[in-house]
């Protein structure tokens, strides 16, 4: 099936994805009032979905604003949108809603706009990414997932325009994260990754990756990171719901390491795909 053609969900309706179409006045277009989340499947299961829709939920609270509809029915739109076993991800946008005139305060009564599309998952790069770090220059309030991601496009452009596939951001000097995943760093066999802020997304992948470092003795800590430890650090890796967990070979001019993916990746992958295969129902290829 052409993509254009794939099923979608807009505010109650199934629908080809090129028939669903939202109002200019929508506060998302005009004002990037909104949030989102971006939940792979594996098997045909949403996966770490009751920690996604939390997320959810508190990226809704942020922005003064409550789930338009239950877990059950996110989670019954989701079954219907999943196409088949293969490897996918769905993607939520919640915005606030057309309102009759543009004001930046947010109008009394509007009815949110709701919006999911799952979509196939692109193949991760085998022997791992090249990354530039770049000044952080987002607003101060990105662990709230908004749709409002004009300075992460422009650093992930920025990136681009370095043959690069991410940013990895730096505040005073800093890290916080990638431009659209989260860090972590080794050194001397410790994993490390920045706690938890309103300076970074709490991502779902960083915090499987702690939890899976926990349960097999891979020494981790949640610490600040000194900008300057990523250049000493023997492996970088940058985490998210569509990457996984990626090593960065190349930092600026740099190799990181031996310019290899290192060691701990190894392992942690091994973790990983051993983790997401449980997960997947047994007749599943
Ligand atoms: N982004 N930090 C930022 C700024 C992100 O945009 C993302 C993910 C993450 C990782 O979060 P998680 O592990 O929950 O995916 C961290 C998604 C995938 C996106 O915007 O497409």
């Amino acid at each position: 099936m052409a993509p254009q053609d794939r099923l979608v969900f807009l505010n109650g309706n199934y629908l080809p994805l090129h028939e669903a179409k939202i109002s200019v006045l929508d506060r998302g277009f005009l004002f990037g009032d909104g949030v989102y989340e971006v939940i792979p499947v594996y098997g045909g299961r949403p996966f770490r979905l009751e920690e996604h829709l939390r997320r959810l939920h508190q990226s809704l609270a942020g922005i003064r604003m409550v789930s338009p509809l239950t877990d059950t029915e996110w989670a019954e739109i989701f079954a219907r949108l999943v196409d088949g076993f293969h490897d996918q991800y769905l993607y939520l946008q919640v915005t606030r809603g057309a309102a009759p005139k543009r004001d930046h305060a947010i109008p009394a009564e509007v009815e949110p706009t709701v919006f999911v599309m799952a979509a196939p998952i692109a193949p991760l790069p085998p022997k791992g990414i090249h990354a530039v770090t770049l000044e952080d220059i987002r607003w101060r309030w990105c662990h709230i997932k908004a749709i409002t991601l004009l300075a992460n496009v422009l650093l992930r452009q920025e990136a681009a325009d370095h043959g690069a596939a991410e940013a990895i951001l730096v505040r005073d000097g800093w890290v916080t994260e990638g431009a659209a995943s989260n860090v972590f760093i080794v050194r001397q066999g410790q994993l490390a990754t920045p706690p938890k802020s309103n300076e970074l997304l709490p991502g779902i992948t960083r915090d499987l990756v702690l939890e899976l470092a926990e349960q097999h003795d891979l020494p981790a800590e949640e610490r600040n990171i000194r900008a300057k430890e990523l250049k000493e650090a023997d492996e970088i890796w940058v985490t998210s719901s569509t990457r996984e967990v990626l090593p960065v070979v190349r930092l600026d001019d740099a190799p990181v390491g031996d310019g290899e993916p290192g060691p701990l990746w190894r392992r942690m992958q091994e973790i990983y795909q051993a983790y997401k295969q449980r997960l997947r129902p047994p007749a599943s290829p």
